[in-house]
């Protein structure tokens, strides 16, 4: 065989790969990349013994919370936020329930309503105030009426309002009186310029009607204006019972304050 011709690739191996496999040192930067392959490997396995660690534990206080309350937990304050009304008028706290008598003037949409200032639970019964110009946004205004006379003290009951052709306006109510019969009271704006109608004035010759004979001192109550009729005068209906019956009073008045009982 002449050493100058080329080995044959059978000839070559067995001397050559030895040599070629031969480790060589590894460069600095492939040691410096181990450790750290080392390092995270380290870091991971204990990022993963933290995670069942923390989801065990999640999973026993979730057991325990729910076996106590199966709802999820608000606070008193949250709970009060998201049960507000979006768009019906709600006072900021505290009872209010019918509504008695809603007027447009200069402006303004008006709405009176049954009001307790002091709880959350019926009592004081006032009439409360508030305006809106798109009957979205609503704006408190002073309580219009409170229990001052013999007449109202045990409460400033339900009524209506009414806006007269001229532009005068009143309102009726039911006072509950003294000796808690119901008398039927007529109030007045002190000044009708004022958009905002925020102060009223009782009218010296309240209560304006007396209970009817044949029907319960307690059973008479929220006078709602009507509508005038083709005789020219003005009616209003009343609410009262006998015996289990409901009862619609009827009455009409041509000066507003006269009453006169229909049937
Ligand atoms: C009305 O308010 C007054 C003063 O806060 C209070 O003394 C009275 O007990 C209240 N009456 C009712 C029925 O809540
Ligand atoms: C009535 O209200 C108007 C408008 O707010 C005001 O300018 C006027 O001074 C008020 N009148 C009285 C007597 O208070």
């Amino acid at each position: 065989m002449r050493t100058t011709e080329p080995f044959t690739d059978i000839e070559h191996k067995p001397i050559h790969i030895p040599l070629l496999d031969h480790p060589k040192p590894p460069p600095p930067a492939a040691v410096t990349n181990r450790l750290l392959i080392r390092v995270q490997s380290c870091i991971t396995i204990t990022s993963v013994s933290l995670f069942f660690i923390s989801a065990f534990l999640l999973i026993i206080l979730y057991q325990q919370t729910s076996t106590n309350s199966a709802l999820p937990r608000y606070s008193q304050s949250d709970r009060l936020t998201w049960e507000r009304t979006a768009f019906h008028f709600q006072r900021a706290k505290n009872f209010i329930y019918d509504p008695n008598g809603q007027l447009f003037h200069m402006g303004w949409y008006h709405l009176f309503y049954q009001y307790n200032p002091y709880a959350p639970v019926w009592g004081n019964m006032s009439w409360g105030h508030a305006v809106s110009k798109d009957m979205i946004n609503w704006f408190e205004l002073p309580v219009a009426l409170v229990p001052t006379d013999w007449y109202d003290i045990e409460g400033v009951l339900s009524g209506s309002t009414t806006v007269l052709p001229n532009g005068h306006i009143f309102a009726l109510y039911t006072g509950n009186a003294n000796d808690f019969s119901q008398l039927q009271c007529k109030v007045v704006p002190v000044n009708l310029s004022d958009p905002l109608l925020v102060e009223w004035v009782k009218y010296d010759g309240n209560p304006i009607l007396y209970t009817p004979v044949g029907i319960g001192l307690k059973d008479y109550r929220d006078p709602s204006t009507v509508w005038t009729g083709p005789d020219g005068k003005h009616r209003m209906i009343m609410g009262s019972k006998r015996g289990s019956t409901g009862l619609v009073l009827v009455y009409h008045t041509t000066d507003y304050t006269n009453y006169v009982f229909v049937g």
